[in-house]
């Protein structure tokens, strides 16, 4: 693992941090394979609950390393044994566990749109987003020209991405890409909040609640029968007897022994 990413795992939540202060936290090869390395971790691994995504030092990331664009261009080609850039947009984009980020000062690049992957963004009022990728003569990533207009519509997208410039924490929020603006010495402790809140939730409801949030296809009808089917088998599990018996006995439901 990359020292460059820091990894630590408490009260179900397995938090990545970036850590390469002096360059704004911008990915290299090895620190892509290194939150890989996380994800996947995270995935197999039924006590992690949540993956909690920060930087070090003062920024969130100033995307893809400038260096390593001109001196080792990455391979982004879809194929098995797939590079660390495209493994990582892979495991980030199809993992079932929930993301959280705690973004303060610069989200560029790579380091904004993976926002868009990522289930519930806290900023600090520092925090600035911005897709650059025209302003370097390249086009947007990640699914983003496709997730930014559906998330803040076409015109605000095209605005973001063929002007290139910079939007503040204020903004963001406006938009709807932050969930919450918090004071820069509170986000951190705002985000793990958040994040152990989540995981102290009914796991198995967890994932599935995100996995019809993110399933695209179908009309509403069909969403409706589609939930309808989960809601009837999830009221006979363990996680529903658990919340009721709770509610009934007037205390908090305990969900940590069920997976
Ligand atoms: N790749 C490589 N190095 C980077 C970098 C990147 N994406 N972003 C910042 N750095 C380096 C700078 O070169 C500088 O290194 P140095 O101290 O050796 O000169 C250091 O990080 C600090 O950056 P600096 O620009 O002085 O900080 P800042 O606070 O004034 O600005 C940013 C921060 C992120 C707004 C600015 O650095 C920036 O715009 N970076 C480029 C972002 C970008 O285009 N990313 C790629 C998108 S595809």
């Amino acid at each position: 693992m990359s020292d460059n990413i820091l990894v630590s795992a408490a009260a179900g939540v397995l938090e990545i941090r970036f850590n390469r202060a002096d360059k704004k936290n911008a990915f290299t090869e090895a620190m892509y394979a290194g939150i890989v390395e996380a994800l996947e971790r995270a995935e197999a691994d039924a006590s992690v609950r949540v993956i909690l995504l920060s930087g070090e030092g003062g920024a969130f990331s100033a995307g893809n390393d400038l260096q390593d664009f001109m001196q080792n261009p990455p391979d982004l080609d879809d194929k098995a044994d797939a590079g660390p850039v495209m493994r990582f947009m892979r495991a980030l984009s199809t993992t079932r566990k929930i993301v959280v980020a705690a973004v303060q000062g610069p989200a560029v690049g790579v380091g904004a749109t993976l926002l868009l992957h990522c289930d519930l963004v806290l900023a600090a009022d520092n925090a600035r987003l911005s897709f650059p990728f025209i302003n370097l003569g390249l086009v947007p990533e990640f699914g983003s020209t496709l997730l930014l207009p559906q998330r803040i519509g076409y015109h605000q997208a095209a605005e973001l991405t063929l002007l290139g410039e910079p939007v503040d924490a204020a903004t963001a929020q406006r938009l709807g890409l932050v969930n919450r603006m918090v004071p820069l010495a509170e986000l951190q402790e705002a985000a793990r909040g958040v994040a152990r809140k989540l995981a102290a939730k009914a796991p198995a409801a967890l994932l599935l609640t995100k996995q019809l949030l993110k399933s695209a296809a179908g009309s509403v009808p069909e969403r409706i029968v589609e939930e309808a089917g989960h809601f009837a088998r999830r009221l006979r599990t363990a996680e529903f007897k658990e919340a009721a018996t709770a509610f009934f006995e007037k205390r908090a439901p305990d969900f940590s022994k069920l997976s």
